[in-house]
């Protein structure tokens, strides 16, 4: 998510117009269509080239590869420029992956882009390794954790990895205890606030975006769950999974003092889930 203020105060009120219709969306089915742009800050080749650091560190050969909680492909789309054997990504929104098949079909990439839910991932076979990234796993509140664990664990091969991130509360209380960005692209405008409840622990994001010739104004509400580090660590300790590693903003050094934004978890498939 992006990090300091790009509020731009005289486009906001567009969006503050009493006669527009405002209609509710689900998380992502609204965005989908400007995702690409609200992201264009993000260095995906330099993040996929952390993961494959990551997973070489512990897995040296050319595993197959499944991205979970793809989104508009971003990530299954460099690992797949670069070679890497990714046959399969999956997401919850159908929005994201309408976006991201028209994104493989324009590069002629055969990955197969499914839906799947992180908390059942039945429609997925077996793979060598399992990335998540991109705070995806924040999505789920604290008790829906240990069943993405495990279905994660189902869904690899013996000794198998998975990899996924989750942004910690450093990152919430620097970036997102009241954030508002205010933008305008190619046929469309939106406004993105962010709050952070650390009550709760929750991180709050509200999308609103105008689209060119429509007079709606199609809102989201996003809820991530910041789990404390040692939570995460505990949870993955009552798996048979090895925990492997858990690395501090995209380095290969350990999470000490709370300071990391954003920490990445190794995690090998040892054993057997009871
Ligand atoms: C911040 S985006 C990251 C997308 C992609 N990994 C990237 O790097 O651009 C979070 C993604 O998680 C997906 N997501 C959220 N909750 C999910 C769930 N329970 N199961 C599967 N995907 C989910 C959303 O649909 C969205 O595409």
């Amino acid at each position: 998510m992006p990090k300091g203020g790009l509020t731009r105060q005289e486009d906001r009120p567009i969006f503050a117009s009493k006669s527009a219709m405002y209609v509710q969306k689900a998380p992502y089915e609204a965005i989908a269509s400007i995702y690409d742009f609200l992201m264009r800050h993000v260095d995906y080749r330099r993040w996929v080239g952390y993961l494959k650091a990551l997973w070489t560190r512990f897995d040296p050969g050319r595993p197959d590869i499944c991205e979970l909680a793809c989104g508009t492909g971003n990530i299954a789309l460099e690992l797949w420029r670069r070679g890497h054997r990714i046959s399969a990504a999956s997401d919850a929104s159908e929005a994201m992956l309408a976006r991201a098949r028209e994104k493989a079909r324009r590069v002629g990439a055969e990955i197969s882009f499914v839906r799947a839910d992180l908390r059942d991932l039945s429609p997925l076979g077996k793979f060598k390794v399992l990335l998540c990234v991109y705070d995806s796993i924040n999505y789920l509140p604290e008790g829906e954790f240990p069943e993405a664990l495990r279905q994660a664990y189902m869904h690899l091969s013996p000794g198998g990895l998975f990899i996924f991130d989750i942004c910690t509360e450093a990152n919430s209380m620097k970036y997102f205890l009241d954030y508002t960005e205010v933008e305008s692209g190619p046929g469309f405008s939106y406004e993105r606030r962010s709050r952070y409840e650390p009550e709760e622990r929750v991180q709050y994001t509200y999308f609103k975006v105008r689209l060119a010739g429509d007079p709606r104004i199609y809102c989201e509400t996003h809820r991530q769950w910041i789990y404390p580090v040692e939570w995460v660590v505990e949870r993955i300790g009552e798996s048979p999974f090895e925990l492997l590693g858990a690395f501090s903003d995209f380095t290969f050094k350990g999470v000490r003092g709370g300071e990391a934004n954003r920490v990445h978890f190794v995690l090998r498939k040892e054993g057997r889930w009871r």
